[in-house]
C-alpha cells in the first residue's frame, strides 16, 4: 500500500529512487513520483500507472539532483490522476506518504482560513500545505515538519524535501512502516529493506511515532513526544535478488516454484525428527489454553481456516477463525485462556493490526505468524513465528500461504503433544507426513502443462466454482480467491455438501467446477457431490491423486494428476494445482499477473 523512497547521495538521486520504487511496486501501482533538490531548487515529475510510465517522463524531462524522495500509489483519498500522485508539493515543500491522514478535513478548513486552498482530492496534500504554512510563518524546515507532523490524526510513513534544502530529508511514521539506511556519507529512507537491498544493509526501524531527522552524515531521532531518543542500526540480510524475477516471466510463477524448497527450509526450521519426537522452538504452552482464536485477512485468514480444521482434529482443542476487519470491531470475548494468533504475509495489514491490538492484555500471549520480521505485528507480538517464505512480491500469494500452512501445521504437531491427545506413534506418523510435504509439493509441479493446457480452456468462461470438503474446503475458497483476483473471472468456493443447498441453481454446461478430492476418507461423499454437478451438465475439473482419478475421473471434463499424500496435510500440496490454475488462466487472459487491477500487498489501511 504505497511505496516511500528517499536519498541524500552523491550520485544522481532520480535513477536511485526508480530503482527503490521499482522494488516497492508491489505496495501500490496507480501512480508513481519523484521529487529532487538540485541547485537548491525543489521540482518534481509525476505519472499516472505504473513506474515504466514515470521512467518514459524522466527520459524526456530528467530531473537531476542527488537528494530526492519518490512514492509508488495506491489511491486511498482521490482517483488515480497525476494531480492526486505524490510527491505533493505545496511553497516550498514536498512530500510523499503511505497511509490515510484522518483529520485532513479540520487541517484543510484551517488552512481555508488562510486562504491556502488544496488543488488534489487527497489527504497528503494537506500535509504539504500545512508545512507550507508553518514555513510561512517563520519556522525552520524541520521545525516545519515536526509542527505539522504534531498536527497529523490518522496513519502515516512520511518524507519531507525541502527547497533550498539540499541534505535535509525529514521521516515520520505512525502506523505504517519506515527504515532508515545508512551508507557510506549518504543516507536512505524506505518502506522497508528490500528497497534498500541494492544500497545498504544498515538498518534502523523507526518505532511507532518517530521521527527521523536525516542529512548525509547520518539521522538522529525523535520519539512520539518529540523527544531526541537512540535507534539501532542493525545488518539486514534481505537477498537483493529477492526483487529480480530470476529468468521466470513473472514474479507468481517464480514464487509458486520456490514452494518445495521454502517449505523445506520452514519443515526443518520447526521440525526435527529424532526417535519420532518433534522439537518446535516456540516457546508456546499450549497446556492452560482451552481455545485458539485466529485473526488474518485474506488468503492468510483461509490458512488459518484450514488450520482449524488440523487443531480440532489433531489437537482437539477449539479454534474460532475470524476476518480481520470483522474481529476488530465485533468485541469478542477473549480471556487468559484464550491463544490469540494473527497471520499475516505483511505483517502490516491494518485490520490484522487492530485486531492484535484489541487482545492485547486480554490473553496470555499475542502470537503471529509472519513472513515479514521486523514488521508491525511482529513487532507488537509476545511471540513471532517467522514463515521463511523469503520476500513475496507476486501481489496474489502463494509461496506466504503454504508457509503460513506449514507452520500451523507444525504448532497443530506442537499442541497435540503438550496436550497429551495423541500417542507417539500417531504423532511421529504426522510429523514425517508433514517432512514429505516439501517433496510431495516438488512432484506437483510436474502437473504444470497439463493445469497450463485446461487453463486456455477455463480462460474462454466467465465464472468458475470450486468444491471441496474438511481441510480442502478452505482451500476451494483460496482457490476461487486466486482465480478471482488474478484472471479476473468470477469464482466462488463452496463445500462440497453446501453445494445442492443453493449454488447447484448455478450449474449448466457454461460452469466450469474445479473439485479437490484427494483418495481420503472423504472421497466418496465428496464424489456424490461431483455427480450431482456431472448430472446438470456442468464440467469437472477434478484434482486428485492417482488412486481417486481412476477410481472416479471418468467422465470428468479434466483431470489433475496430484501425488498421493496420506495424512491430513494435503491442502498444502494441492494449493499448488490452484495455483497454477490461477496463474496460467491469467495468462491466457492476458491479466496483469503480478499487479492485478485495484489490488495492492500489504494493505495498511482499513
Ligand atoms: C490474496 C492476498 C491477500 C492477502 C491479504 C492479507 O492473494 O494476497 O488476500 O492474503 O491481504 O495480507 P497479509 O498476509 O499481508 O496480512
Amino acid at each position: 500500500m504505497c511505496g516511500i523512497v528517499g536519498v541524500l547521495g552523491h550520485h544522481q538521486a532520480a535513477p536511485i529512487l526508480v530503482e527503490g520504487l521499482k522494488r516497492l511496486e508491489y505496495r501500490g501501482y496507480d501512480s508513481a513520483g519523484i521529487a529532487t533538490v538540485d541547485a537548491g531548487r525543489l521540482d518534481r515529475r509525476r505519472a499516472l500507472g505504473k513506474l515504466i510510465n514515470l521512467n518514459d517522463l524522466l527520459v524526456h524531462e530528467p530531473l537531476a539532483g542527488t537528494s530526492g524522495i519518490g512514492h509508488t500509489r495506491w489511491a486511498t483519498h482521490g482517483a488515480a490522476t497525476t494531480e492526486n500522485a505524490h510527491p505533493h508539493a505545496r511553497g516550498k515543500v514536498a512530500v510523499v506518504h503511505n497511509g490515510i491522514i484522518e483529520n485532513f478535513r479540520e487541517l484543510r478548513a484551517f488552512l481555508a482560513d488562510k486562504q491556502m486552498t488544496a488543488e488534489t482530492e487527497t489527504d497528503t496534500e494537506t500535509v504539504a500545505m500545512l508545512c507550507d504554512w508553518f514555513l510561512s510563518q517563520g519556522s525552520t524546515p524541520e521545525e516545519a515538519a515536526k509542527a505539522t507532523i504534531a498536527r497529523l490524526e490518522g496513519a502515516y510513513a512520511l518524507c519531507f524535501l525541502f527547497d533550498g534544502e539540499e541534505d535535509l530529508i525529514v521521516a515520520a511514521r505512525k502506523g505504517s512502516p519506515l527504515a532508515i539506511g545508512w551508507g557510506e556519507g549518504e543516507m536512505f529512507v524506505g518502506s522497508d529493506a528490500l528497497a534498500l537491498a541494492p544500497m545498504t544493509d544498515q538498518i534502523t526501524y523507526l518505532e511507532e511515532g518517530d521521527i527521523a531527522i536525516v542529512t548525509r552524515a547520518g539521522a538522529s531521532f525523535l520519539d512520539e513526544a518529540q523527544q531526541p531518543v537512540e535507534r539501532v542500526c542493525k545488518t539486514v540480510n534481505v537477498d537483493a535478488s529477492a526483487a529480480d524475477k530470476g529468468g521466470y516471466r513473472h514474479f507468481m510463477a517464480k514464487e509458486i516454484a520456490e514452494q518445495s524448497t521454502v517449505l523445506g527450509a520452514a519443515v526443518k526450521y520447526y521440525l526435527s525428527n529424532r526417535e519420532g519426537q518433534h522439537t518446535l522452538e516456540t516457546g508456546l504452552d499450549f497446556s492452560g489454553i482451552d481455545r485458539v482464536v485466529m485473526v488474518a485477512c485474506g488468503t492468510a485468514s483461509l490458512a488459518c481456516f484450514t488450520a482449524k480444521y488440523w487443531f480440532e482434529q489433531i489437537a482437539k482443542l477449539p479454534v474460532e477463525v475470524d476476518i480481520a476487519s470483522e474481529f476488530r470491531y465485533r468485541e469478542p470475548p477473549v480471556s487468559d485462556r484464550t491463544l490469540a494468533l494473527f497471520v499475516s504475509q505483511s505483517g502490516e495489514t491494518a485490520d490484522t493490526l487492530a485486531a492484535l491490538r484489541y487482545c492485547a492484555g486480554k490473553v496470555g500471549k499475542i502470537v503471529s505468524i509472519v513472513n515479514v520480521a521486523e514488521s508491525s505485528i511482529a513487532r507488537e507480538s509476545d511471540v513471532v513465528l517467522p514463515i521463511l517464505a523469503g520476500p513475496e512480491i507476486g501481489v496474489a500469494s502463494t509461496k506466504a500461504f503454504t508457509c503460513q500452512l506449514m507452520v500451523l501445521a507444525a504448532l497443530t504437531l506442537q499442541a497435540a503433544r503438550q496436550r497429551e491427545v495423541l500417542d507417539g506413534a500417531a504423532l511421529a506418523e504426522h510429523v514425517d507426513q508433514l517432512m514429505r510435504v516439501p517433496g510431495q509439493v516438488a512432484d506437483a509441479m510436474t502437473c504444470e502443462p497439463q493445469v497450463q493446457a485446461i487453463s486456455a480452456q477455463l480462460a474462454q468462461y466467465k465464472d468458475a466454482i470450486f468444491l471441496g470438503r474438511g481441510a480442502m474446503y478452505p482451500l476451494a475458497l483460496e482457490g476461487a480467491l486466486k482465480l478471482k483476483e488474478i484472471s479476473y473471472i468470477h469464482a466462488e468456493g463452496y463445500a462440497s455438501g453446501e453445494l445442492k443447498h443453493g449454488p447447484i441453481a448455478l450449474i449448466d454446461k457454461d460452469m466450469p467446477v474445479v473439485v479437490l478430492t484427494p483418495a481420503d476418507n472423504m472421497f466418496d461423499k465428496t464424489v456424490s457431490n461431483m455427480e450431482e454437478v456431472r448430472a446438470r451438465g456442468g464440467k469437472i475439473v477434478m484434482v486428485s491423486d492417482a488412486a481417486g482419478i481412476n477410481k472416479a475421473g471418468d467422465g470428468s471434463w479434466q483431470t489433475v494428476a496430484m501425488p498421493r499424500v496420506d495424512g491430513p496435510f494435503a491442502p498444502i500440496v494441492y494449493a499448488v494445482a490452484v495455483q497454477l490454475l490461477a496463474y496460467h488462466t491469467a495468462v491466457e487472459k492476458g491479466t496483469d499477473v503480478d499487479q492485478p487491477r485495484n489490488l495492492a500487498k500489504s494493505v495498511t489501511v482499513e
